[in-house]
């Protein structure tokens, strides 16, 4: 479905025609380690559709992130201090008991390339599965930022590469401090 917001026109793909967007809070899941210009690109986009929005920040022991759980949801934090309506919170769970938890009634996700898209329709068909009540919502990628991720991010940080175009300033500073300054 294509909505309008001013003269801009967002691509929202949903599975169920029945949402009333409008009305609805919607859960952002992710690791954001560290959160990029490419989530927040998503962020702002979904904040002019939905009135609430939660920011989920994952604590998967699984996955070695460079920043612990506090330090992610404090730069999130950061950069959507602006933006009204919107919280952020810290998970552990599975992602659809966490919607639930903050009653949330959708997933909302972005979707930079094909690959994610595939990713994302296996990952809300499961999530469907184990609460259909909750719907998954897509959000495209501004072009600029199709091919961020916070690993490459990460990696031209380390190398001493020029990271300002894909983080806000403090959170850039802080990622520098991670490495040691090149000789
Ligand atoms: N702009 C920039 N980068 C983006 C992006 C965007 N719009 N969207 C995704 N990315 C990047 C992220 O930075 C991340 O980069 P990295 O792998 O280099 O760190 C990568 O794409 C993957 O992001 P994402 O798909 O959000 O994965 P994630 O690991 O950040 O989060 C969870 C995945 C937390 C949502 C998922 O693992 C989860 O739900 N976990 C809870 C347990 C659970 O319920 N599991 C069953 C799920 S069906």
């Amino acid at each position: 479905m294509t909505t309008y917001i001013g003269n801009h026109a967002y691509t929202i793909i949903s599975f169920n025609h029945n949402i009333q967007h409008q009305y609805m809070t919607f859960l952002y899941p992710g690791t954001f380690d560290p959160i990029t210009k490419g989530h927040y690109d998503i962020i702002q986009k979904a904040s002019q559709c939905f009135p609430h929005i939660t920011i989920a920040v994952a604590n998967n022991p699984k996955k070695k992130t460079c920043f612990t759980l506090k330090e992610r949801m404090e730069f999130v934090q950061l950069a959507v201090k602006h933006l009204k309506h919107i919280q952020v919170i810290g998970f552990s769970n599975l992602l659809i008991d966490c919607a639930m938890e903050y009653q949330a009634q959708g997933i909302l996700r972005g979707i930079r390339t094909m690959s994610d898209f595939e990713y994302e329709m296996q990952m809300a068909n499961i999530n469907r599965q184990l609460n259909p009540k909750i719907e998954s919502i897509l959000f495209m990628s501004s072009p600029q930022y199709t091919g961020i991720s916070s690993s490459l991010v990460k990696e031209i940080a380390s190398l001493g590469g020029d990271i300002s175009h894909f983080l806000l300033p403090e959170i850039a500073s802080a990622l520098i401090k991670k490495w040691p300054i090149q000789p």
